[in-house]
């Protein structure tokens, strides 16, 4: 029979992609989800590509009955939580409902997880939690500095949290994922990123303005330390981040085993690099124009991801230039809706 796997936040950018990866590998996705990122109709474009019925159940993470009942009916075998409230700025200004959803949250599965016997757990983190860099590419034992916003800050919490219930062993098995950016789209183009309002991030505002619903990208700052002046990330597909879910879930079937990875390519490419390679996919000409840095971000970062490759035997396979193409080609089938 097949294995059932608890994802949070399925409906999302990174939990969608997730979920048709779960399938292909045979395991059987049902998904909570509240809706307050997300849309019904990525339910529907799940099934589509799936050929296949997904349940959602229209909850919040941080209901705690209603989230027992879904323990109580269904015979969970791993949870992804992938729930959280993700927009930094927005983290600055509204710090309560950041604090409430992320670590609250995780709270409640936890708890769900060591009542219900659940042994396999999978939690997205984020390359935010280091700060800046002493050391690149950078490795999972680099010291933890003072979180930035408090998006950064429950982060750093809810993996606190996980590993002190691991130590409790309320927990069993835990894997922890430290995502650095994420960007690209399913080859089909039929689920992607769906940004509220004005992106924040470098690929959906290149997206949009290709598109034409902005007229010019904003480069912050073009005199940084770097190759040609722009910040440097490590920026990975989502498909090859989807995939690193399924191996975690595969490597705690095999061993009773914790861990705490980066999820990255090894690779930093600058802003600049990221336009270059999405003129190259599709043949565009970007509008933009170099202004001043934006308050908060920092130079360079890239994962080392010896450990994650190590562990998971798994590696990213997409390029640059095929995340921007279905990328592109999400926002043209958005465009066609
Ligand atoms: P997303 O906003 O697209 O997806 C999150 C989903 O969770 C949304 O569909 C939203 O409706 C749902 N959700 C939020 N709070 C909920 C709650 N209390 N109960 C039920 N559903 C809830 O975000 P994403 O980009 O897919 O990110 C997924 C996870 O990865 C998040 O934990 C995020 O912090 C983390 N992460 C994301 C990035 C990134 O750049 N996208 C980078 C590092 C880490
Ligand atoms: N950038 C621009 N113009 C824009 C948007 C971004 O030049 O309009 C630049 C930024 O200055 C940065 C790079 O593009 O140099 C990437 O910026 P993003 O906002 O796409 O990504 P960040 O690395 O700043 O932040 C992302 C997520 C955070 C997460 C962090 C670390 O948005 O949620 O990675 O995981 F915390």
């Amino acid at each position: 029979m097949e294995k059932t796997i608890l994802v949070t936040g399925g409906l999302g950018y990174i939990g969608s992609h997730t979920v048709l990866t779960l399938i292909n590998a045979g395991y059987k996705p049902i998904i909570v989800d509240n809706l307050c990122n997300s849309q019904p109709w990525i339910l529907t474009q799940l099934e589509k590509l799936s050929g296949q019925k997904i349940k959602n159940h229209a909850i919040d993470c941080t209901n705690f009955s209603d989230l027992e009942a879904v323990f109580k009916n269904e015979p969970i075998h791993g949870v992804i939580h992938f729930a959280a409230l993700k927009a930094v700025n927005e983290s600055v200004h509204e710090p309560l409902s950041y604090y409430n959803n992320n670590v609250k949250s995780l709270l409640n599965i936890i708890e769900l997880v060591s009542k219900y016997k659940v042994r396999k757990l999978v939690f997205s983190s984020s390359c935010t939690v280091y700060g800046t860099a002493d050391k690149l590419p950078i490795s999972e034992d680099h010291p933890i500095k003072t979180a930035e916003s408090p998006y950064g800050s429950t982060k750093q919490m809810c993996e606190r949290i996980i590993n002190d219930c691991l130590k409790a062993k309320k927990i069993e098995n835990a894997v922890i994922l430290r995502y650095f950016n994420p960007i690209g789209a399913h080859s089909s183009g039929l689920i992607g990123e769906l940004p509220l309002g004005i992106p924040n991030n470098l690929a959906p505002y290149i997206m949009q303005t290709a598109a034409g619903i902005r007229s010019s990208l904003t480069i912050y700052g073009n005199n940084y330390n770097t190759h040609d002046g722009t910040c440097i990330r490590d920026y990975i597909h989502v498909m090859d981040l989807a995939e690193a879910h399924v191996k975690s879930i595969e490597v705690m079937e095999v061993s009773a085993t914790s861990h705490t990875l980066n999820i990255g390519t090894g690779k930093g490419n600058s802003v600049l690099d990221v336009i270059n390679a999405f003129e190259n996919a599709t043949g565009i000409k970007l509008n933009y124009t170099y202004g001043e840095r934006r308050i908060g971000d920092i130079e360079k970062i890239y994962a080392d991801t010896n450990l994650s490759e190590e562990i998971l035997k798994w590696k990213s396979k997409h390029s640059l230039e095929e995340a921007m193409r279905d990328s592109w080609k999400w926002q043209m089938y958005l465009k066609s809706k």
